[in-house]
Protein backbone atom coordinates (compact mmCIF):
# COMPACT_ATOMS: atom_id res chain seq x y z
CA UNK A 1 0.00 0.00 0.00
CA UNK A 2 1.40 3.43 -1.01
CA UNK A 3 2.42 5.82 2.48
CA UNK A 4 0.48 9.09 2.54
CA UNK A 5 1.14 11.81 1.23
CA UNK A 6 2.37 14.93 3.49
CA UNK A 7 4.41 18.05 3.36
CA UNK A 8 5.83 19.62 6.36
CA UNK A 9 6.53 23.15 5.96
CA UNK A 10 9.84 23.11 7.79
CA UNK A 11 12.67 21.73 9.00
CA UNK A 12 11.46 20.93 12.69
CA UNK A 13 13.60 18.94 15.16
CA UNK A 14 14.47 14.86 14.21
CA UNK A 15 12.51 13.72 17.11
CA UNK A 16 9.25 14.40 15.65
CA UNK A 17 10.59 14.50 12.13
CA UNK A 18 11.59 10.98 11.70
CA UNK A 19 8.15 10.00 13.06
CA UNK A 20 6.77 11.57 9.80
CA UNK A 21 9.16 10.67 7.54
CA UNK A 22 8.88 7.00 8.43
CA UNK A 23 5.49 7.01 8.14
CA UNK A 24 4.61 9.33 5.33
CA UNK A 25 5.92 9.68 1.71
CA UNK A 26 6.85 13.32 3.02
CA UNK A 27 7.98 16.50 1.49
CA UNK A 28 10.02 18.70 3.80
CA UNK A 29 10.45 22.50 3.10
CA UNK A 30 14.09 22.63 3.93
CA UNK A 31 14.97 26.41 3.19
CA UNK A 32 14.95 28.57 6.76
CA UNK A 33 12.30 30.97 5.25
CA UNK A 34 8.88 29.29 5.37
CA UNK A 35 7.39 28.54 1.54
CA UNK A 36 5.86 31.16 -0.03
CA UNK A 37 2.22 31.66 -0.43
CA UNK A 38 2.51 30.23 -4.46
CA UNK A 39 4.82 27.42 -3.48
CA UNK A 40 2.79 26.55 -0.18
CA UNK A 41 -0.30 26.46 -2.67
CA UNK A 42 1.61 24.06 -4.88
CA UNK A 43 3.18 21.64 -2.19
CA UNK A 44 -0.11 21.46 -0.90
CA UNK A 45 -1.31 20.04 -3.81
CA UNK A 46 -2.95 16.21 -3.12
CA UNK A 47 -1.56 15.81 -0.06
CA UNK A 48 -3.40 13.95 2.61
CA UNK A 49 -1.49 15.47 5.66
CA UNK A 50 -0.37 18.89 6.42
CA UNK A 51 2.30 19.28 9.22
CA UNK A 52 2.79 23.50 9.16
CA UNK A 53 4.26 26.35 11.78
CA UNK A 54 2.83 29.58 13.07
CA UNK A 55 4.92 31.31 10.38
CA UNK A 56 1.94 29.69 7.41
CA UNK A 57 -1.26 30.92 7.00
CA UNK A 58 -3.17 27.88 6.53
CA UNK A 59 -6.65 29.57 5.05
CA UNK A 60 -9.36 27.94 2.94
CA UNK A 61 -7.45 28.68 0.01
CA UNK A 62 -4.56 26.30 1.16
CA UNK A 63 -7.37 23.90 2.14
CA UNK A 64 -8.64 23.93 -1.51
CA UNK A 65 -5.75 23.77 -3.20
CA UNK A 66 -4.50 20.48 -1.15
CA UNK A 67 -7.90 18.98 -2.34
CA UNK A 68 -10.73 16.85 -0.77
CA UNK A 69 -7.83 14.25 0.36
CA UNK A 70 -6.49 16.54 3.09
CA UNK A 71 -7.34 14.84 5.95
CA UNK A 72 -5.37 16.34 8.74
CA UNK A 73 -3.61 19.52 9.36
CA UNK A 74 -0.71 19.86 12.53
CA UNK A 75 0.13 23.07 13.63
CA UNK A 76 3.79 22.76 15.61
CA UNK A 77 2.83 25.25 17.85
CA UNK A 78 0.30 25.17 20.81
CA UNK A 79 -1.44 28.87 19.25
CA UNK A 80 -3.11 28.35 15.92
CA UNK A 81 -4.80 31.43 15.27
CA UNK A 82 -2.62 31.05 11.84
CA UNK A 83 -4.85 28.61 10.47
CA UNK A 84 -8.31 28.80 9.79
CA UNK A 85 -10.05 25.82 12.64
CA UNK A 86 -13.43 26.85 11.35
CA UNK A 87 -13.23 26.44 7.75
CA UNK A 88 -11.26 23.01 8.55
CA UNK A 89 -13.80 21.78 10.89
CA UNK A 90 -16.47 23.18 8.26
CA UNK A 91 -14.65 20.85 6.07
CA UNK A 92 -14.32 18.17 8.22
CA UNK A 93 -10.61 18.44 9.15
CA UNK A 94 -9.33 17.93 12.12
CA UNK A 95 -6.21 20.51 13.08
CA UNK A 96 -3.90 19.35 15.83
CA UNK A 97 -1.52 21.31 18.34
CA UNK A 98 0.62 21.17 20.87
CA UNK A 99 -0.65 22.40 24.12
CA UNK A 100 1.02 21.66 27.82
CA UNK A 101 4.57 20.75 26.62
CA UNK A 102 5.56 24.22 26.31
CA UNK A 103 3.99 25.64 29.42
CA UNK A 104 6.54 25.63 31.86
CA UNK A 105 9.44 26.79 29.22
CA UNK A 106 7.21 29.94 28.17
CA UNK A 107 6.59 30.75 31.90
CA UNK A 108 10.03 30.35 32.64
CA UNK A 109 11.15 32.99 29.46
CA UNK A 110 7.99 35.32 30.10
CA UNK A 111 9.51 35.44 33.76
CA UNK A 112 13.16 36.14 32.76
CA UNK A 113 11.70 38.77 30.18
CA UNK A 114 10.27 40.39 33.41
CA UNK A 115 13.37 40.12 35.34
CA UNK A 116 15.81 41.09 32.55
CA UNK A 117 13.07 44.18 31.69
CA UNK A 118 12.86 45.21 35.32
CA UNK A 119 16.93 45.36 36.34
CA UNK A 120 17.86 46.81 33.13
CA UNK A 121 19.77 43.74 32.48
CA UNK A 122 19.89 43.94 28.29
CA UNK A 123 20.72 47.60 28.59
CA UNK A 124 23.64 46.52 31.35
CA UNK A 125 25.16 44.74 28.78
CA UNK A 126 24.99 46.79 25.68
CA UNK A 127 26.52 49.51 27.89
CA UNK A 128 29.32 47.30 29.06
CA UNK A 129 30.49 46.28 25.41
CA UNK A 130 30.14 50.08 24.69
CA UNK A 131 33.31 51.13 27.13
CA UNK A 132 30.70 52.63 29.08
CA UNK A 133 31.37 51.10 32.64
CA UNK A 134 33.62 53.57 33.74
CA UNK A 135 33.40 52.94 37.87
CA UNK A 136 30.50 51.87 40.17
CA UNK A 137 27.93 54.20 40.21
CA UNK A 138 25.48 54.65 42.72
CA UNK A 139 22.89 55.81 39.82
CA UNK A 140 24.10 53.75 36.99
CA UNK A 141 21.39 51.71 35.52
CA UNK A 142 18.68 52.02 38.07
CA UNK A 143 15.66 49.80 37.86
CA UNK A 144 12.27 48.34 39.47
CA UNK A 145 12.06 45.83 42.33
CA UNK A 146 10.60 42.73 40.91
CA UNK A 147 10.05 41.38 45.00
CA UNK A 148 6.74 42.99 46.27
CA UNK A 149 5.63 44.30 43.32
CA UNK A 150 2.03 43.61 41.54
CA UNK A 151 1.99 41.77 38.50
CA UNK A 152 -1.18 41.63 36.35
CA UNK A 153 -1.92 38.92 33.78
CA UNK A 154 -4.28 39.42 30.81
CA UNK A 155 -5.17 35.78 30.85
CA UNK A 156 -5.36 32.79 32.96
CA UNK A 157 -4.71 29.90 30.96
CA UNK A 158 -1.67 27.26 31.43
CA UNK A 159 0.74 30.01 30.79
CA UNK A 160 -1.16 32.59 32.86
CA UNK A 161 -0.52 30.52 35.59
CA UNK A 162 2.32 29.64 35.24
CA UNK A 163 3.30 33.12 35.51
CA UNK A 164 1.27 33.37 38.86
CA UNK A 165 3.03 30.35 40.19
CA UNK A 166 6.17 31.71 39.45
CA UNK A 167 5.21 35.68 40.99
CA UNK A 168 4.48 33.95 44.17
CA UNK A 169 7.98 32.77 44.60
CA UNK A 170 8.72 36.71 44.19
CA UNK A 171 5.99 37.55 46.89
CA UNK A 172 4.47 39.26 44.26
CA UNK A 173 0.44 40.19 44.57
CA UNK A 174 -0.92 38.57 41.35
CA UNK A 175 -3.82 39.93 39.48
CA UNK A 176 -5.33 37.99 36.21
CA UNK A 177 -7.98 39.35 34.02
CA UNK A 178 -9.52 36.10 31.93
CA UNK A 179 -13.34 35.92 31.05
CA UNK A 180 -13.19 32.08 30.62
CA UNK A 181 -11.83 31.94 34.53
CA UNK A 182 -13.04 34.22 36.56
CA UNK A 183 -13.58 31.99 40.11
CA UNK A 184 -10.81 29.50 38.73
CA UNK A 185 -10.01 27.48 41.63
CA UNK A 186 -6.11 27.66 40.77
CA UNK A 187 -6.41 31.77 41.86
CA UNK A 188 -7.67 31.02 45.39
CA UNK A 189 -4.86 28.03 45.59
CA UNK A 190 -2.20 30.70 44.75
CA UNK A 191 -3.80 33.79 46.20
CA UNK A 192 -4.33 35.48 42.89
CA UNK A 193 -7.47 38.10 42.08
CA UNK A 194 -9.68 38.27 39.37
CA UNK A 195 -10.22 42.13 38.00
CA UNK A 196 -11.39 44.60 35.40
CA UNK A 197 -9.09 45.47 32.81
CA UNK A 198 -9.70 49.10 34.35
CA UNK A 199 -8.19 47.72 37.44
CA UNK A 200 -5.73 46.04 36.16
CA UNK A 201 -3.98 48.66 34.15
CA UNK A 202 -4.70 50.85 37.58
CA UNK A 203 -2.86 48.80 39.75
CA UNK A 204 -0.31 46.71 38.02
CA UNK A 205 3.74 47.13 38.03
CA UNK A 206 4.20 44.19 35.63
CA UNK A 207 1.41 43.74 32.80
CA UNK A 208 2.11 40.38 31.03
CA UNK A 209 -0.16 39.31 28.06
CA UNK A 210 -0.96 35.50 28.14
CA UNK A 211 -4.37 35.12 25.59
CA UNK A 212 -4.66 33.74 22.31
CA UNK A 213 -4.78 36.19 19.45
CA UNK A 214 -8.46 36.34 17.88
CA UNK A 215 -11.23 39.01 16.95
CA UNK A 216 -11.43 40.19 20.41
CA UNK A 217 -7.77 40.52 21.64
CA UNK A 218 -6.40 41.96 18.34
CA UNK A 219 -5.12 45.27 19.68
CA UNK A 220 -6.34 44.29 23.22
CA UNK A 221 -3.56 46.82 24.04
CA UNK A 222 -4.48 50.09 22.14
CA UNK A 223 -4.15 53.60 22.80
CA UNK A 224 -6.56 53.73 25.22
CA UNK A 225 -5.31 50.59 27.37
CA UNK A 226 -2.45 52.85 27.64
CA UNK A 227 -4.02 55.60 28.63
CA UNK A 228 -5.08 53.46 31.81
CA UNK A 229 -1.39 51.97 32.91
CA UNK A 230 0.57 53.52 35.52
CA UNK A 231 3.65 55.47 33.97
CA UNK A 232 5.65 53.27 36.27
CA UNK A 233 4.37 49.82 34.55
CA UNK A 234 6.24 47.38 31.97
CA UNK A 235 4.94 45.46 29.84
CA UNK A 236 5.75 42.16 28.66
CA UNK A 237 4.19 40.25 25.60
CA UNK A 238 5.21 36.23 25.21
CA UNK A 239 1.76 35.33 23.70
CA UNK A 240 0.98 36.76 20.14
CA UNK A 241 2.10 40.29 18.66
CA UNK A 242 -0.72 42.11 17.14
CA UNK A 243 -2.42 41.91 20.90
CA UNK A 244 -0.33 44.80 20.71
CA UNK A 245 -1.07 47.50 18.87
CA UNK A 246 2.84 48.68 17.78
CA UNK A 247 2.05 52.28 17.24
CA UNK A 248 0.38 52.88 20.40
CA UNK A 249 3.00 50.94 21.87
CA UNK A 250 5.62 53.48 20.87
CA UNK A 251 4.03 56.52 21.97
CA UNK A 252 3.03 55.12 25.34
CA UNK A 253 6.70 54.82 26.46
CA UNK A 254 7.61 57.64 24.30
CA UNK A 255 4.80 59.80 25.87
CA UNK A 256 5.44 58.79 29.53
CA UNK A 257 2.25 56.47 29.99
CA UNK A 258 4.46 53.33 30.11
CA UNK A 259 8.24 52.68 31.70
CA UNK A 260 9.39 49.93 29.21
CA UNK A 261 8.11 46.69 27.17
CA UNK A 262 9.73 43.80 26.76
CA UNK A 263 8.52 41.61 23.68
CA UNK A 264 8.75 38.07 22.24
CA UNK A 265 6.28 38.63 19.69
CA UNK A 266 5.48 41.49 17.55
CA UNK A 267 3.54 42.56 14.96
CA UNK A 268 4.77 42.27 12.46
CA UNK A 269 6.89 39.48 12.96
CA UNK A 270 10.11 39.57 12.43
CA UNK A 271 9.52 43.62 13.29
CA UNK A 272 10.64 45.74 10.26
CA UNK A 273 14.38 47.20 11.17
CA UNK A 274 13.00 50.15 10.80
CA UNK A 275 10.60 50.15 13.25
CA UNK A 276 10.82 53.39 15.86
CA UNK A 277 9.99 50.71 18.75
CA UNK A 278 13.98 49.60 17.78
CA UNK A 279 15.36 53.01 18.71
CA UNK A 280 14.35 52.60 22.39
CA UNK A 281 16.65 51.84 24.96
CA UNK A 282 13.39 50.76 27.42
CA UNK A 283 12.18 47.94 25.14
CA UNK A 284 13.70 44.52 24.94
CA UNK A 285 12.61 42.23 21.65
CA UNK A 286 13.85 38.78 21.12
CA UNK A 287 12.80 36.63 17.97
CA UNK A 288 9.77 34.43 19.20
CA UNK A 289 11.77 32.20 21.45
CA UNK A 290 10.00 31.54 24.32
CA UNK A 291 9.07 27.87 23.95
CA UNK A 292 12.65 27.56 22.27
CA UNK A 293 14.50 25.23 24.82
CA UNK A 294 15.80 21.83 23.45
CA UNK A 295 13.70 19.47 25.05
CA UNK A 296 10.44 21.65 24.25
CA UNK A 297 11.17 21.58 20.59
CA UNK A 298 11.60 18.04 20.61
CA UNK A 299 8.29 17.79 22.47
CA UNK A 300 6.33 19.61 20.23
CA UNK A 301 8.06 17.84 17.21
CA UNK A 302 6.66 14.65 18.28
CA UNK A 303 3.09 15.95 19.56
CA UNK A 304 2.86 17.82 16.15
CA UNK A 305 4.07 14.51 14.48
CA UNK A 306 1.94 12.16 16.55
CA UNK A 307 -1.22 14.39 15.75
CA UNK A 308 -0.22 14.38 11.79
CA UNK A 309 0.07 10.36 11.84
CA UNK A 310 -3.26 9.90 14.09
CA UNK A 311 -5.41 12.23 11.31
CA UNK A 312 -3.41 10.39 8.30
CA UNK A 313 -5.24 6.71 9.79
CA UNK A 314 -8.64 8.61 10.62
CA UNK A 315 -7.85 8.49 14.26
CA UNK A 316 -8.87 10.93 16.50
CA UNK A 317 -6.19 13.21 17.11
CA UNK A 318 -4.27 12.81 20.79
CA UNK A 319 -3.79 16.85 20.49
CA UNK A 320 -7.17 18.68 18.91
CA UNK A 321 -7.60 22.22 18.44
CA UNK A 322 -11.03 21.70 16.61
CA UNK A 323 -12.49 18.91 19.05
CA UNK A 324 -15.91 20.27 17.56
CA UNK A 325 -14.99 18.74 13.85
CA UNK A 326 -15.73 15.21 15.63
CA UNK A 327 -19.05 16.28 16.57
CA UNK A 328 -20.28 16.98 12.65
CA UNK A 329 -18.61 13.61 11.77
C1 LIG B 1 3.23 28.56 20.25
O1 LIG B 1 3.46 27.34 20.34
O2 LIG B 1 2.12 29.02 19.99
C2 LIG B 1 4.38 29.49 20.49
O3 LIG B 1 4.11 30.79 20.12
C3 LIG B 1 5.65 29.00 19.84
O4 LIG B 1 6.06 27.91 20.54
Amino acid sequence: MPKPKAFVTRLIPEAGLDMVTDFCDAEVWQDELPPPREVMLEKVRGVDGLLCLLTDTIDAEVMEAAGAGLKVISNHAVGFDNVDSVEATRRGIPVGNTPGVLTDTTADFAFALLMSIARRVVEGDRYTRAGRWKTWGPKTLLGQDVTGATLGLIGFGRIGKGMAKRASGFDMRVLYHDPFAVNDPYASEIGAQHVDMATLYAEADFISVHTPLNADTHHLLDAEAFRQTKPTATLINTARGPVVDPDALYHALTQGQLAAAALDVTEPEPIPLDSPLLTLDNLIIVPHIASASVATRNKMATMAAANLIAGLKNERLPYCANPAVYETR
